[in-house]
């Protein structure tokens, strides 16, 4: 489950190696985007992009209530980061998604309802040396790449099972 599907990429990737992937966008432009981009590839494209779509479901609604409803191992959080100051670090894909959504102020709720929906695990994407969310509990562990950090909570259910 991408709970903040932006324009897809990560949910892209993660479907092309093979994941089914529910994508959660609530920004109407942003999902009327990611929905004509989505067609187009179905359409258009080569065999592994057809095959890599085919496994992508796009909902449209604001996941801290469509979570509820729904089940997932995993849950994907990629909220709006803190703006950088030099904005020629920051991508073109987020410079539009920054004009068209802004910031994602209510982020702690999604944690929560992600935290409550995950069977195995939710993965926080953050930027690598952001302080950690207000109020949220220490991940599990993480994966710290150049500029952005995973900060993956596996969930009751899997933390009973492990040794
Ligand atoms: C940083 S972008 C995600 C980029 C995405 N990971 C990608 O690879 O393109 C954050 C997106 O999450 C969406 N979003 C934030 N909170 C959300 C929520 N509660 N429900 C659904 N979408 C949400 C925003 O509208 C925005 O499009």
């Amino acid at each position: 489950m991408d709970a903040t599907a932006g324009l897809g990429r990560d949910a892209f990737l993660l479907a092309s190696l093979g994941a089914q992937v529910t994508l959660i966008e609530r920004s109407p432009q942003v999902h009327a985007r990611l929905k004509a981009g989505l067609a187009a590839a179905a359409a258009e494209g080569d065999a592994p992009t057809v095959e890599t779509v085919a496994r992508m479901t796009l909902l449209h609604g604001d996941a801290r209530e469509l979570l509820k409803g729904l089940s997932a191992d995993v849950v994907i959080v990629d909220p709006m980061h803190p703006e950088r100051t030099s904005t020629a670090l920051v991508k073109k894909d987020m410079r539009i998604l920054r004009e068209l959504v802004g910031t994602d102020p209510d982020q702690f709720e999604l944690m929560q309802a992600a935290l409550a929906c995950a069977r195995k695990r939710v993965v926080l994407k953050w930027p690598r040396k952001g302080p950690p969310m207000p109020g949220l509990r220490k991940p599990s562990h993480q994966i710290i790449g150049k500029t952005l950090r995973y900060d993956v909570f596996m969930t009751p259910s899997t933390e009973r099972i492990a040794p």
